[in-house]
């Protein structure tokens, strides 16, 4: 198992993987990495205008590619919001399709690692939250479940051809999920609605304009009915997907005033 990463240096991956740079902007630098590989696991972070240039040396050594997609062609407002990275994802779905390599696309919901990114800064510098559209529920998906269901795909036959939509087991609103964190960490958190323009300006901290758009727009258009959840990490893997309890328990620490250096996952 080989991972292609910018900074070598700085991944934090376990002793087994083999490491090597290479930038999904950069086509000539993502040989070295592919060498003697049969079955690659499509990250995709990169514009969109380097993607056919990236897919084309992936298909000059891979037989097979799972791409972390998401769930554009579930029929819930969450996923329908027109946006640039949506059709990003349109584009490389159709581009691997062409390619006549065997694919599986994964199609993840929200991750629950986000709420590292949203909500874990103002959880370790106080006891507010402030948060737009804490009504609009979804149903927060463990990076865990994602990997487990990914190591399927590469390892096993039988997914050629299959989209997995993968979500969490239950629909909670943005509010709940926020509870859910303070209940765990012991802390009474004050969770503060702000409008979307309020949350437009402060969250371009976490974000480009176009992702904090597509993130406001679709929570929007998920106020007023439950997530879309699925069994699909069940059925795959055997084993239940993790609720969101169990993401913020074993993640507490990311929320704890003491480790405002540390980012880690569990
Ligand atoms: N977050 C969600 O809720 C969600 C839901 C469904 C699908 N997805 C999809 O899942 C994927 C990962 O999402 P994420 O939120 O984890 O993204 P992210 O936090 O933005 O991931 C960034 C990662 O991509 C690497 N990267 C960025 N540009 C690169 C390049 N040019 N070449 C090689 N590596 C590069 C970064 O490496 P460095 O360490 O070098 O910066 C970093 O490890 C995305 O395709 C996203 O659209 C996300």
């Amino acid at each position: 198992m080989r991972a292609l990463v910018r900074n070598p240096s700085a991944a934090r991956l376990p002793p087994q993987v083999e490491v090597v740079r290479g930038d999904l902007t950069l086509p000539e630098t993502l040989d070295s990495g592919l060498s003697g590989i049969d079955t690659v696991f499509l990250v995709w972070t990169a514009p969109a205008d380097a993607v056919a240039p990236a897919l084309e040396r992936i298909a000059r050594h891979a037989r097979s590619i799972v791409l972390l997609s998401a769930p554009i062609k579930t029929a819930h407002p969450l996923f329908q919001q027109p946006n640039p990275l949506r059709a990003m994802f349109e584009q490389i779905e159709q581009q691997i399709e062409a390619l006549g390599l065997q694919w599986t696309f994964l199609r993840p919901g929200m991750f629950a690692a986000n709420a590292l990114i949203w909500w874990a800064p103002q959880i370790r510098a106080g006891d507010v939250v402030r948060w737009p559209h804490l009504a609009a529920p979804t149903a927060p998906t463990d990076e865990r479940d994602i990997a487990a269901v990914a190591v399927r795909a590469l390892c096993e036959d039988g997914h050629a051809g299959s989209e997995y939509v993968l979500t969490g087991p239950q629909s909670l609103s943005q509010f709940e999920q926020v509870s859910i964190i303070g209940r765990v960490i012991g802390r009474s958190l004050r969770i503060e609605e702000i409008s979307p323009d309020e949350a437009r300006r402060e969250l371009l901290r976490i974000g480009p304009l176009p992702a904090v758009n597509m993130l406001l727009q679709a929570w929007a258009a998920a106020i007023g009915q439950p997530a879309h959840v699925t069994s699909t990490v069940a059925e795959i893997t055997g084993a239940p997907p993790k609720t969101f309890l169990e993401w913020a328990t074993d993640n507490a620490a990311a929320f704890q005033p003491c480790n405002r250096l540390r980012s880690g996952y569990a």
